[in-house]
C-alpha cells in the first residue's frame, strides 16, 4: 500500500517573509532583484524535492510597503528564467484577475508551461489594494464582491482558451504541407458580463494539460471560487482547528460543484523557525523579531487594511473599533485580525507586533516541526504546506536540511520526483481537452446506439 504523501511549496520572497529580514546579518539585502539568489533558492528547493516554488505579487506600493515589495521581480519573468535552471520543480506565480486580460494571461502561463515542460502554476488573486486601480488606468477599484465575480468569469474563460487546440492538432507534415488540423482548433466565443473573447489562443497545451491553478483568498467568496475552479488553495491559519474547518469547507464545496474532494489541494502557509534546541529556536525568533520597529509594525498592519493609518491611535490603547475598514481589502485577513484584537483584549501595539512578527507554533526543533506537520496532514488540516522563511536563505536551508529528511524517513514526503509535471507530482489529474472529451463522448454514445 502506498501512503499518501504531503506536498511542499517554497515561498521565494526576496530576503524573507519578515518585514525587516533584509537587515538580518545572514540576509542578502538586495535578494528581491538578485537573479543569482533566486536561482540558488530554486535549485535548493528542487534538491530537497519540493513540489513547487511560489512567487507572490502585488500591484501597488507606497513608502510604507514592505521593503521586498518596493523593488522586486515580476513573477512570470523570474519564473521563465528559473525554468531554464531547474528541471523538475513546479513554478507557480501570482497574477491578478482584476488588473489583467485573460487572453494575455492565458498565453503567458501556457508559454511558461511549455518552456518548463509542464511545470507551470498560476496563483489567481483578486488584488486587495485600492491603489492598484491608479496604476491600471481605472477610476475605481472593484469591490470585494465584484472582484470575485470578475475572477469567476476570468477562470472560466482562461480554461476555455487553454483548450483552444486539441492535443493532436498540430500535424506539421513537411511532405504534405499540412501544418494543423482545422477540426482540432476551437474558438471559445465567450460573451459574459465582464469579458467578451473569441479565441482561439495562439499556443497549445503542455503535457500537463492546463497550468495548475491556485487561489489565495479565504473569504466565503474566495472559497466558492476555489471550490469551483481551482486546483489548489494557498491559505493562512493559526490553529489546527481553524485549518481543519477551512479544509473541510473547501472540500465539501468542491464536492457540491461536482468535483472529487481530492481534485483540490489545501496548502496552509507556515514559516517555521528551527533550532537544534527549543532555546536556540527561541533565540532565532527573538533576533528576527528585534529587527522590526514598532513604526514598521504599524505600517505592516496598515497594509492589510488598504494602507490604513494606524499611527493616529495611541499604541497602548485597546485595538480600535474599525467598522467596515479592511472589508474591501484583504477581507478574510482583516476579519481575523479584528476578531483577535477583540477576543483577546489586545492593544494596538500588541496586534501590530503579533501580525508583523508572529510567534508561530512551528518554532522549535526539527522533530517538533515535523511532528506538527504530520499532525496537520494526518488530521485533515492540510494536503501540503507553503514553507515561508522569516529570513532567507536560513529558513529554507534549515527546513530542507533538517525537517525534510525526517518527513522522508517517515514516508510522508518523497525521496524522488514521481512524475515529470507539476500536476503529476501533486497527484492532480490532467484535464482532458473539453472538445476532445465531448467528441469522445459522442462517439461512445453512437457506438452504444449501433
Ligand atoms: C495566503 C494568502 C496569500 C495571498 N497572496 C496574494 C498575493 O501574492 N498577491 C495579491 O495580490 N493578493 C494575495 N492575496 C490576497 C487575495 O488574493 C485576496 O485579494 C484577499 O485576500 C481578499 O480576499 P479574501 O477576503 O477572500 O481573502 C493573498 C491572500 C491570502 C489569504
Amino acid at each position: 500500500m502506498t501512503i499518501k504523501q504531503l506536498k511542499l511549496g517554497a515561498l521565494l520572497h526576496g530576503a524573507g517573509g519578515n518585514m525587516s529580514s533584509w537587515r538580518h546579518p545572514n540576509a542578502t539585502a538586495d535578494a528581491s532583484v538578485n537573479f543569482q539568489f533566486y536561482k540558488e533558492m530554486a535549485v535548493k528547493a528542487e534538491d530537497a524535492k519540493f513540489d513547487l516554488i511560489f512567487i507572490a505579487d502585488g500591484l501597488f506600493i507606497n513608502e510604507k510597503s514592505l521593503p521586498h515589495f518596493l523593488n522586486r521581480f515580476e513573477p512570470i519573468t523570474i519564473l521563465s528564467s528559473l525554468a531554464s535552471v531547474t528541471s523538475r520543480i513546479g513554478l507557480v506565480g501570482t497574477l491578478s484577475t482584476s488588473y489583467s486580460e485573460p487572453y494575455t494571461v492565458a498565453r503567458q502561463f501556457a508559454s511558461l508551461d511549455k518552456i518548463s515542460d509542464g511545470r507551470a502554476g498560476w496563483n489567481a488573486v483578486t488584488s486587495p489594494l485600492e491603489g492598484s486601480a491608479l496604476n491600471y488606468s481605472k477610476k475605481v477599484h472593484p469591490t470585494h464582491a465584484d472582484r470575485y465575480k470578475i475572477a469567476g468569469e476570468y477562470l472560466e474563460v482562461i480554461r476555455g482558451l487553454w483548450d483552444s487546440w486539441e492535443d493532436d492538432a498540430f500535424i506539421r507534415d513537411k511532405e504534405s504541407g499540412v501544418f494543423f488540423n482545422p477540426d482540432k482548433l476551437h474558438r471559445i466565443n465567450y460573451e459574459g458580463e465582464y469579458f467578451s473573447i473569441a479565441g482561439p489562443l495562439n499556443i497549445d497545451r503542455s503535457k500537463q494539460g492546463h497550468p495548475v491553478v491556485f487561489q489565495a483568498g479565504s473569504s466565503e467568496a474566495g472559497i466558492n471560487l476555489a471550490a469551483k475552479e481551482a486546483d489548489a488553495v494557498f491559505t493562512g491559519h493559526e490553529s489546527i482547528e481553524q485549518a481543519k474547518e477551512f479544509y473541510q469547507k473547501v472540500k465539501q464545496k468542491a464536492v457540491e460543484h461536482g468535483r472529487a474532494a481530492d481534485d483540490i489541494l489545501i496548502f496552509p502557509g507556515i514559516s517555521p523557525i528551527i533550532g537544534r534546541t527549543e532555546e536556540e529556536a527561541e533565540k532565532k525568533y527573538r533576533e528576527i523579531a528585534s529587527l522590526v520597529t514598532i513604526e514598521n509594525a504599524i505600517d505592516y498592519l496598515g497594509r492589510f487594511f488598504d494602507h490604513y493609518d494606524f499611527s493616529k491611535f495611541p499604541l497602548d490603547d485597546p485595538f480600535p473599533e474599525l467598522g467596515d475598514i479592511g472589508k474591501n481589502s484583504f477581507q478574510s485577513t482583516t476579519d481575523r485580525i479584528k476578531k483577535m484584537g477583540k477576543e483577546e483584549n489586545l492593544t494596538l501595539r500588541e496586534v501590530a507586533l503579533r501580525v508583523t512578527t508572529p510567534k508561530s507554533q512551528f518554532t522549535g526543533t526539527p522533530i517538533k516541526i515535523a511532528n506538527l506537520i504530520q499532525r496537520w496532514f494526518e488530521e485533515g488540516a492540510a494536503d501540503g504546506f507553503m514553507i515561508g522563511s522569516a529570513v532567507m536563505p536560513d529558513g529554507l536551508d534549515d527546513f530542507a536540511n533538517e525537517v525534510v529528511p525526517i518527513l522522508q524517513n517517515r514516508g510522508l514526503f518523497r525521496n524522488e520526483y514521481e512524475k515529470d509535471t507539476l500536476r503529476g507530482n501533486l497527484g492532480l489529474k490532467k484535464p482532458e481537452n473539453r472538445y476532445t472529451a465531448s467528441i469522445n463522448q459522442a462517439e461512445q454514445l453512437n457506438t452504444g446506439v449501433k
